[in-house]
């Protein structure tokens, strides 16, 4: 079964898988980058990684209007919850918990970052995901620092990795290049950049860094463009 990975800007992506799509934080109406707005994308699931505003962004209307089931943190499906998402449509993890889904398998990993819910409650520990459809397996990093634990998430090998690159509020290039060689990756794709001027980067120059330094394929994306894995 193939699977197509499509950038929707920031840290915003769309898996479809067989009859099935994922979005992965879906920051769509507020984002300057997003090329579609929350009204127009399919959802069956929704993975949130923390509660930052643009990573939340537009998942209550979309859960809502589609009837999809959000999978983050506890605290941020409590809070979901609260603003009218079904519970029987909220799946709470923690970091190192993994989840069998109709369409494959997620597992919630650890990120250093912050993360508050949009109105200023508390929004957990702040995650990425492994997320394992048949067996193409994809790493969301979302926002997160380097760590050097990144070497336990890329045993069993991973088809394509997203890491974040705009530095500031994530890790920058070097890092993430660094992340690249713990995570021993085959194709990359960068993120969370250029969407506003303090995480700006030539991610160009990031994907010669990345050829000249690892042995993985960059994965240039502009917000719309898709891989087929
Ligand atoms: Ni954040
Ligand atoms: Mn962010």
């Amino acid at each position: 079964m193939s699977t197509k990975v499509t950038w929707l800007g920031h840290n915003a992506w769309s898996i479809e898988t067989g009859n099935t799509t994922i979005l992965v934080d879906p920051f769509l109406n507020d984002s300057p980058t997003a090329p579609v707005k929350a009204e127009a994308v399919k959802a069956d699931y929704i993975l949130l990684s923390h509660g930052h505003s643009d990573h939340v962004g537009d998942t209550v209307a979309i859960a809502k209007r589609t009837g999809a089931t959000v999978l983050g943190n506890f605290e941020v499906t409590q809070w979901l919850g609260k603003k009218g998402v079904a519970g029987d449509k909220l799946v709470g993890m923690n970091p190192g918990g993994g989840v069998k889904q109709p369409f494959g398998h997620v597992k919630f990993t650890i990120a250093h970052h912050s993360s508050s819910m949009p109105d200023g409650t508390y929004g957990g520990v702040p995650g990425g995901f492994v997320v394992t459809l048949d067996k193409t397996r994809i790493y969301f990093a979302c926002d997160t620092a380097l760590f050097l634990d990144m070497k336990l998430i890329g045993i069993g090998g991973l088809d394509l990795a997203v890491l974040p690159i705009g530095d500031l509020f994530t890790m920058g290039p070097s890092d993430s290049v660094e992340a690249i060689k713990l995570l021993s990756l085959k194709r990359v794709a960068p993120c969370h950049y250029n969407t506003w001027p303090p995480i700006a980067q030539d991610a160009n120059a990031w994907a010669a860094q990345v050829r000249s330094q690892t042995t993985a394929e960059p994965v240039m994306l502009e917000p719309g463009d898709g891989i087929t894995l």
